[in-house]
């Protein structure tokens, strides 16, 4: 029997590549079907160069065919893996083993730190570098959720005869947060102090191996506990995130003036805008600009500091976040496309602030946090 290529798409709305939540038509992984008379072409683009996962996919086509259509088909599957190239060797020396401490900010709550950190992060992993995370949220840790590892616990190893934290692995990035070490519903009081200390251990006891990145999500604010963290922390830039709604604004050019005041001296990366606009799925042209439009870029002009990019609204955001799957994973999706832009841009400002400006130093706190702090 002949085969038929628009049949054949259909069918294959019923497969999905191992590991991604869509079907590999809608991810765009399926790039062309061909066919001529028995005879099927299939071309796949995934991003994952793992061989069982390349091999599980040409199976799995090759059996619906020939078990839906024509048990003699003949199926070919051509896949071309699509790693995002790495776009340049990274330098940097924050502390020994780390090259650049990455801190992501926002001022006002619930604008999308914790979303953007894990989604920048896969998305780093992905493109070559050796990433980890530090959830420093000690309010509301949301790190073990997105990365779904909510029930692990760090192990202690020996390195070097010294006792270490082991962080968590998920999606080839490394984590640690505060709230692996409380019970979720344990209302965490901390005083700045007490949190940059779990946090200085977290980072100077802990098993890192050798990162590129380190991501800290931070809590949202600018007050004191912020203060102490990150003045504790050799910070080699910040990003800040923004909704374009005006509140928010207000809010994110305070943590970029607490950033670049005396006594923290933090190189600011740049300005991201989340939330930027929504679009619904069934009208693709049309744009709402729900929190206003280029708000945040247009502070990043005011303020003359990058603008790294902008993430729509997409329920899949909000879903993937609390499924634990950052969305910047699905293969050859708009979502993905929109994180690796901004990892890019996010790369390129940490090399132009590495050439430009020397190694950030932590500052050694002298008396209480945030009454006097001089630099080491
Ligand atoms: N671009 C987006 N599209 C859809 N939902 C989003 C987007 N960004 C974030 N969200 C959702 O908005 C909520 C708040 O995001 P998130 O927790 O990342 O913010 P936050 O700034 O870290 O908050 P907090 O200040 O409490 O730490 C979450 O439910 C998240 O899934
Ligand atoms: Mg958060």
């Amino acid at each position: 029997m002949k085969l038929d290529r628009k049949e054949i798409l259909k069918a294959l709305e019923t497969l999905s590549i191992a590991g991604e939540g869509k079907n590999m038509v809608e991810s765009g992984a399926v790039t062309n079907v061909v066919t001529f008379g028995e005879e099927a072409i299939v071309d796949l683009t995934i991003s994952t160069p793992a061989m069982h996962i390349k091999k599980r996919a040409e199976e799995d086509i090759r059996k619906l065919i020939q078990e839906k259509f024509n048990p003699d088909a003949k199926v070919k599957v051509n896949i071309k893996v699509e790693t995002p190239e790495k776009p340049t060797e990274i330098k940097g020396k924050a502390i020994p083993g780390i090259k650049n401490i990455i801190a992501v900010a926002s001022g006002k709550g619930g604008v999308g730190k914790s979303t953007t950190t894990a989604n920048l992060a896969v998305t780093l992993a992905k493109m070559g570098f050796n990433v980890g995370v530090l959830d420093a949220d000690i309010y509301g840790p949301s790190m073990p959720i997105m990365f779904d590892v909510e029930s692990e616990k760090p192990i202690s190893v020996n390195v070097d005869g010294k006792s270490k934290m082991k962080p968590i692995e998920s999606y080839e990035v490394k984590i640690l947060s505060i709230g692996f070490f409380t019970a979720p519903s344990q209302a965490v009081i901390w005083r700045g102090p007490m949190a940059s200390k779990a946090l200085n251990q977290m980072i100077f006891d802990a098993d890192w191996g050798e990162l590129d990145f380190m991501l800290i999500d931070l809590p949202p604010g600018t007050g004191d506990i912020h203060l102490s963290i990150v003045q504790s922390l050799p910070i080699t830039g910040a990003v800040i995130v923004s909704t374009p709604q005006a509140v928010a604004l207000a809010d994110a050019k305070k943590g970029v003036a607490m950033f670049q005041s005396d006594s923290i001296n933090v190189p600011v990366l740049g300005i991201i805008e989340n939330m930027a606009y929504f679009t619904p799925e069934e009208l693709p042209e049309n744009k709402y600009y729900i929190f206003g439009k280029e708000g945040a870029k247009n502070l990043a002009a005011d303020l003359n500091v990058p603008f790294l990019g902008e993430v729509p609204i997409v329920q899949s955001i909000r879903e993937a976040g609390d499924y634990g799957r950052p969305a910047a994973l699905q293969t050859a999706s708009p979502l993905e496309k929109v994180y690796e832009e901004i990892a890019r841009n996010v790369v390129q400002e940490t090399v132009n602030r590495n050439e430009n400006l020397p190694p950030s130093e932590a500052v050694k706190i002298t008396t209480m946090a945030g009454c006097s702090a001089v630099k080491k």
